[in-house]
């Protein structure tokens, strides 16, 4: 059934025009460059940061990682990120999260310089986004579902979208970009939670349906409405005695129930996944361009 969201294919194009930008700057001069910090051996973190060096080095951008151990203070953490903010070689930083228990998350991305924070974490980041201001970096995760509604001409104008899950990676921020008053916007956007009461009914009502709330094949095929666009943002790890490894990958997606019914579905893997690196590809470039090409930057 050909109702697939290729998120390979999408983000392939979004790569391509990376490409071409990336030419741009090195032919004046300058190779855009990103750092990763690790901190500590999360596996999932290895695997994700390991897939976005890759990228990097593929495009032609510039990376390093630096991976600090589980026990570093946090002040040197944040040391080590003042340093990265002065260094002109450097155009983005981003701080794989989760970090350990004694670091505080919302201290370490608001020391991240925010012309530099191509994750989009910062609170001025952040607060442009809210306020629909130009010149902000938007979180990697939400720009690539947005792409892909934009580049599969899903109506927005006017559209009842629901988002499950209201974390500040995705949910708050993807719900923010869809309501705006704009051109690939102007959504009626509902946004529901952990405490939401009929989330079924909600979702029942949905042009489009957002899943970023981490519970496994939670949405299911009674809750679509016939011919809904469904994005499944989830990762989810579960056990599979039957396998290998003893568990496997779910969305949040009852994906096999639920794509008969849906107009167009993300598959998981090959749908969101591979638009999020493609935005902080894309979100590294136009840092390096802010930085070097006096165009204005996030600052102004
Ligand atoms: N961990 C899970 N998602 C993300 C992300 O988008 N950025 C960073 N820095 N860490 C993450």
């Amino acid at each position: 059934m050909d109702n697939l969201i290729d998120g390979r294919r999408i983000a392939a194009t979004i790569h391509s025009e990376t490409v071409a930008r990336v030419g741009q700057l090195k032919d004046s001069g300058v190779t855009p460059g990103l750092v990763f910090i690790r901190v500590g051996e999360d596996p999932a973190s290895r695997v994700y940061v390991g897939m976005k060096e890759r990228k990097c080095h593929d495009l032609g951008i510039h990376s390093s990682t630096l991976v600090l151990e589980n026990d570093t203070s946090q002040s040197h953490l944040l040391g080590v990120l003042e340093e990265y903010n002065q260094d002109p070689r450097v155009h983005g930083i981003l701080v794989q999260a989760p970090l350990p228990r004694h670091m505080d998350e919302t201290v370490v991305y608001a020391t991240v310089n925010p012309s530099k924070d191509v994750d989009g974490f910062h609170p001025v980041n952040v607060g442009k986004l809210m306020l629909h201001q130009p010149g902000g970096f938007l979180p990697c995760t939400p720009a690539g579902v947005h792409e892909l509604l934009i580049r599969t001409d899903c109506p927005l104008e006017g559209a009842e979208v629901v988002v499950l899950g209201r974390g500040n990676i995705v949910g708050k921020p993807m719900a923010s970009m869809l309501m705006q008053k704009s051109k690939n916007a102007n959504a009626t956007v509902t946004l529901c939670h952990s405490r939401s009461r009929n989330i079924a009914e909600h979702c029942r009502r949905a042009d489009v349906i957002i899943a970023a709330l981490g519970v496994p094949e939670f949405v299911t095929e009674d809750m679509i409405k016939p011919g809904a666009v469904v994005i499944d943002v989830g990762v989810n790890r579960i056990s599979d005695p039957g396998s290998k490894t003893g568990s496997r990958l779910v969305g949040d997606i009852d994906f096999h129930a639920v794509q008969p019914k849906a107009g167009a579905i993300t598959p998981n893997p090959g749908g969101v996944g591979p638009m999020t690196i493609a935005m902080l590809m894309r979100n590294t470039v136009i840092a390096a361009e802010q930085q070097t090409l006096d165009i204005t930057g996030p600052d102004a």
